[in-house]
């Protein structure tokens, strides 16, 4: 399991959070972007085969799902927090496009897919790939440093 890290949405500066920012989310709590930083938006990466792993939730250990938990969700499935360890919830972090990627083959994306998305801005899956859907693995010291992610 890696060290604890934040992930950024790098056009807007906001971070994935789970809505309401409890440090025990409940099953089916949405990952939304918002700008505060502290321990219950810290997120782990579990190496599961290759490349794919789980997005952990670092206090509660509750992973990132797709709604629904399936490998082919659609365009505009919202990224939710759950307990369901599955091929549906396997994720990759590239660092080099800075492209959050579902094992799918979708990318995690600003609902809307603005730039600029605003608080509470709920993430999705989009096929699609643009400027507005950019995101960093960055430490929770340094929000501006990015980490390689192990
Ligand atoms: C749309 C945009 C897509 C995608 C989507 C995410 O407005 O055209 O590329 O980003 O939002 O919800």
């Amino acid at each position: 399991m890696s060290e604890p890290f934040l992930i950024k949405h790098m056009s807007s500066g906001k971070f994935f959070h789970p809505r309401g920012g409890s440090e025990n989310p409940c099953d089916g709590t949405e990952i939304i972007l918002c700008s505060p930083i502290h321990t219950h938006m810290h997120w782990k990466f579990v190496r599961v085969e290759g490349q794919w792993g789980y997005i952990q939730h670092a206090e509660s250990g509750k992973i990132i799902n797709p709604k629904g938990g399936s490998l082919c969700s659609g365009n505009e499935t919202e990224l939710v927090v759950n307990n369901d360890r599955q091929q549906g919830a396997l994720f990759s972090l590239d660092a080099c496009n800075h492209h959050l990627v579902h094992k799918g083959g979708k990318f995690a994306h600003p609902q809307g897919g603005s730039p600029c998305a605003g608080e509470e801005t709920k993430v999705v899956l989009h096929s699609d790939v643009h400027a507005g859907m950019k995101f960093a693995f960055v430490s929770p010291c340094n929000a501006n440093q990015e980490v390689k992610v192990v």
